[in-house]
């Protein structure tokens, strides 16, 4: 929508920007301008009057003072809707009516005086221009990048903001900061994977390690052997595009003795998922190339982490890279394979491949890590989806304080999460009877549930952990908000928040 959008200063506005609520009052705001034009005083109070002027959510109204006295070319009243109903994560929507609206002007200077508005509602004003920058930030974000010489490119405007307190300003440029992880993460996501295969997700997270100063490492060939990473080296047998996983981390310039111990990230990150030889059916492979999205939110979340979060711990990150294709060398349904802590797996459905290689990054950051604690993303489930659709993210956490810290980043990022049950009967249901466990129980039960407890038994005794069943989030179908049709980045802001307490 827009090539950048940055915080700069300017004498003069194109556009300036107010809020009102429905139930309010725009004369404080404006009796608090200093030395203006009252000739653009009275275009403001006739937009005012009229309908879309009335402060009902998702409303705008223009108006167009007198040229001249250093007015403004466009003022924006912005409706806030019901004051009572009002939330200060309503800016996000805010923001995002108004970058949608001024992606269709030639404004590139504005001035949101949002702030004064946000103070008088009581709500934190730091937050609001976070939720403002954010929104902002992802609608520079566009699914245009694999548009060739076959279209017209349209010219994309570079936006400068500006805005009317300190505490704002400084919320916008966070919001800024934490939608440039974002969209890495989407773009990553929206790459093709012809293109975007094992190696290629490799070469990027060097490349963000050298550019944001991270430690990069990566497991391959037969060093995944030599580290038993089974899951890696059977889900990855059948394609050209080998596997790998990729290592990530983050070390804070002073560990404090009692916050030695990393934070673990892990990402399911299939560049492809046919479903291998248990072969996806219709159209249910199409969109595959998203089967990435939870390495993909991990690689963002990192980037915030190393460039704006910067935690007091140090985090490690895994994506757990492979293309689960089909050929005579594919791993099949009836294999059984051999994990690092000696548990055995029967495969009993090719389609299920994420647990396999995310098991291995469980057992080799148990090893290898003493984690703190670990967090995990992947597009697991098609049952996610159907429990909770788009709307939260599945959560599956029994550590009471880890969950409260996840669900108080939900919060704070807006990217809702929702609890549902690790319970034993689902961990005996994934009992096997030629091996230890299997990879998916045909009793098509609680597929969600099934997933967290095949993961279950990767994590060492004591290790508190977290899965994400990003299935129903990582994507939206059409442009809605802050988002446009393609992947949502979910995962990084969530991530970010987290670690901002740590
Ligand atoms: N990557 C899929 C899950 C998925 C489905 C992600 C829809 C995004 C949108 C996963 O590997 C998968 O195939 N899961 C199967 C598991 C089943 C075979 C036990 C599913 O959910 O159908
Ligand atoms: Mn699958
Ligand atoms: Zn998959």
């Amino acid at each position: 929508m827009f090539e950048s959008v940055a915080i700069a200063e300017f004498d003069r506005p194109h556009a300036l920007v107010l809020g009102r609520f429905q139930d309010g009052d725009l004369e404080p705001q404006l009796k608090a301008m200093k030395k203006v034009d009252p000739a653009m005083l009275e275009a403001i109070r006739a937009a005012a009057k009229r309908a879309e002027g009335s402060g009902e959510s998702g409303k705008i109204a223009e108006a167009f003072p007198p040229s001249g006295n250093g007015n403004p070319e466009r003022v924006i009243i912005v409706g806030l809707g019901k004051r009572e109903k009002f939330k200060v994560s309503d800016f996000r929507t805010v923001g995002a009516t108004l970058a949608r609206r001024l992606s269709t002007t030639k404004d590139t200077r504005i001035q949101l005086n949002l702030a004064s508005i946000a103070a008088e509602a009581e709500l934190d004003i730091a937050h609001a221009g976070r939720c403002i920058g954010e929104a902002f930030g992802m609608l520079t974000w566009d699914n245009q990048q694999f548009k060739g010489k076959g279209t017209d490119a349209k010219p994309r405007p570079k936006l400068e903001l500006s805005a009317d307190r300190k505490p704002f300003l400084k919320g916008l440029q966070h919001g800024l900061d934490l939608a440039a992880g974002v969209n890495l993460a989407r773009t990553l996501s929206e790459t093709p994977p012809n293109i975007a295969t094992p190696k290629f997700m490799a070469d990027k997270a060097k490349k963000l390690a050298k550019d944001v100063g991270l430690e990069f490492s990566i497991i391959e060939g037969k060093d995944l052997e030599k580290e038993k990473l089974t899951g890696h080296i059977n889900v990855g047998k059948a394609s050209e595009n080998k596997p790998c996983m990729i290592r990530l981390a983050y070390t804070p310039e002073n560990v404090k003795k009692n916050k030695s111990k990393p934070i673990v990230l892990i990402g399911k990150t299939m560049t492809y998922d046919t479903g291998g030889l248990s072969l996806k059916i219709n159209n249910g492979m199409v969109g595959m190339k998203r089967d990435k999205d939870g390495g993909c939110a991990v690689i963002g979340a990192m980037h915030a982490i190393a460039t704006i979060i910067k935690p007091s711990r140090p985090v490690v990150a895994y994506l757990c890279a492979a293309e689960n294709s089909i050929s005579d060398e594919a791993y099949r349904p009836d294999d059984i394979l051999t994990y690092r802590n000696g548990v055995t797996v029967e495969i009993t459905n090719t389609d299920a491949e994420g647990r396999l290689v995310l098991a291995d990054a469980f057992c080799y950051a148990c090893d290898k890590d003493d984690p703190h604690y670990i967090v995990e993303l992947s597009t697991l489930t098609g049952g996610v989806v159907t429990a909770l659709g788009s709307t939260y993210c599945g959560m599956f956490c029994d550590d009471d304080a880890l969950r409260a810290k996840v669900e108080a980043a939900a919060e704070t990022s807006g990217e809702r999460v929702w609890r549902l049950p690790l319970h034993n009967e689902y961990r005996e249901m994934m009992k096997s009877p030629v091996a230890d466990i299997l990879n998916s129980n045909p009793n098509r039960k609680a597929h969600a549930g099934q997933g967290a407890a095949f993961l279950s038994y990767f994590v060492k005794d004591g290790v508190s952990w977290c899965h994400l069943d990003i299935a129903g989030v990582h994507a939206v179908e059409s442009d809605s908000g802050m988002f446009v049709k393609g992947p949502t980045g979910w995962g990084t802001r969530i991530l970010a928040d987290l670690l901002s307490g740590e």
